[in-house]
């Protein structure tokens, strides 16, 4: 029931295709993907050419995070390229109930992302029509930082907030996730897990089964 969406920005690209077939032969269930304009985030990521070449190589649904600003411009590219789940920031769009809207419109599954600083609450009027909660569990634009512990209580809230509206999105939760915290965040709500670092350093396989044997015996 908990999923596992390793970060691709993790790997190693001179064999990214190579790498993608070993997470999804460990049993990983998403891809995560991070887009990065270099505006919304200070870093460059990958774009389209990217996205539309690993699709021909895993039937894995692709889970995009696009730290861009305003996303709505990309909706058509992305599912063009493959992406099943387009999540776009709180924070990059001037009209973020719009932008949800296309998403879906285009056929993919709409997730909203709020950062560190954002507090749950800003997310009332646009929960109804969101499939997934991106919690930040880190400032967003590299890979490799430290968990921030203050989002436990956030992950909490989202969830209180989610069942005070009777909805039931996925809680994503993205940034410093180790075999450290990874149980912590799944009581606290979350059930989409995204870890770039902790997949990717060292034995792909052991580190994917690691993670699922925590999601396989944890009872939040
Ligand atoms: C950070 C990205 C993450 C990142 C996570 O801005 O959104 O998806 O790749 O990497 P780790 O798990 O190493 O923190
Ligand atoms: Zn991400």
């Amino acid at each position: 029931m908990y999923q596992l969406s390793p970060s691709i920005l993790s790997a190693d690209f001179a064999c990214l295709g190579d790498q993608i077939r070993q997470i999804e032969a460990a049993g990983a269930d998403l891809i995560h993907i991070d887009v990065m304009d270099g505006c919304f985030v200070p870093r460059i990521s990958y774009g389209m050419p990217v996205i539309q070449s690993i699709r021909k190589v895993t039937k894995l649904p692709f889970d995009v995070h696009c730290m861009v600003e305003e996303p709505f411009r990309f909706v058509y590219d992305l599912k063009a390229c493959g992406a099943d789940m387009m999540t776009i920031h709180y924070e990059s769009c001037k009209h973020l109930h719009t932008t949800l809207l296309e998403i879906k419109r285009a056929g993919m599954k709409a997730g909203v992302a709020i950062n560190p600083a954002t507090p749950p609450e800003v997310l009332r009027y646009v929960l109804p029509e969101v499939d997934m909660v991106l919690v930040m569990t880190v400032n967003p634009g590299y890979g490799g930082q430290k968990f921030l512990p203050a989002m436990i209580e956030k992950i909490r809230e989202v969830k209180t907030l989610t069942k005070e509206l009777g909805v039931n999105p996925m809680i994503q939760v993205d940034g410093g996730i180790t075999l450290d915290n990874l149980e912590e965040v799944i009581r606290a709500g979350a059930d989409v897990i995204v870890a770039g670092t902790s997949i990717f350093s060292g034995d792909i396989a052991q580190n994917v089964a690691r993670f699922k044997e925590v999601f396989a015996h944890v009872h939040p």
